[in-house]
């Protein structure tokens, strides 16, 4: 079944979603960084140094890649910001990731400096929106079972717990669905 695209560009009461920008390189990295360090802290190695931060340049790469694929795909991420400023804040949107492109994978990700404001929620649930308006019946979303941050931010937007399997990379993942219909 042929779904409607993704649109580029989603506003919130907080705010703005959308497509990559090269300005959003910087904070794309640190994201990036932080992500390797959260998992360097968690899984009990390095005492949390990252060995292979994430240059510019690579960061550069992929926005570039982001952007040229996302027309063709229908579904892509979009960055946030505050309203009215360009500090880049996280990412949220919709990907195939383990499901597929007729039911996809809601995610997100946000700075260390943006977490607990609700921004995910707010993003999230426009985001969601988005996805029933393009025709789709269900998402999906699969979250490593340590997340309760994440599980909470599910919680609050109706998804409901499916199955947990195991990935050789992520450990524990649980599935997560939302029916759309
Ligand atoms: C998950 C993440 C996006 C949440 O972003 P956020 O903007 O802080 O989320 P929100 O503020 O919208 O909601 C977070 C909720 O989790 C709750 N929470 C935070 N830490 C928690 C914890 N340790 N245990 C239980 N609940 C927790 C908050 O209180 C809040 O719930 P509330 O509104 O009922 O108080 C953010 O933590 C993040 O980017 N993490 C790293 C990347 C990631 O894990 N992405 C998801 C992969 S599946």
């Amino acid at each position: 079944m042929p779904y409607g695209p993704l649109p580029f560009a989603l506003e919130t009461e907080r705010l703005t979603l959308q497509l990559w920008e090269e300005s959003d390189a910087d904070g794309y990295r640190r994201l990036v960084v932080e992500r390797k360090r959260d998992h360097a802290e968690r899984t009990g190695g390095l005492d949390g140094h990252v060995d292979e931060p994430m240059s510019l340049d690579e960061a550069l790469a992929d926005i570039r890649g982001a952007r040229e694929s996302a027309p063709a795909r229908g579904i892509h991420l979009l960055t946030l910001h505050p309203r009215g400023s360009d500090e880049f804040l996280g990412y949220c949107g919709l990907v195939i990731g383990r499901s597929t492109i007729d039911e996809p994978e809601l995610a997100y990700e946000l700075l260390r400096s943006a977490h607990g404001h609700g921004y995910a929620t707010e993003a999230a649930a426009a985001v969601v929106e988005a996805a029933r308006a393009t025709g789709r019946e269900r998402l999906w979303a699969t979250v490593g079972s340590w997340n309760a941050p994440s599980f909470r931010v599910l919680e609050k937007l109706g998804f409901r717990r499916d199955r947990t399997t195991i990935d050789d990379q992520a450990g524990e993942i649980v599935w997560t669905v939302l029916d759309l219909s």
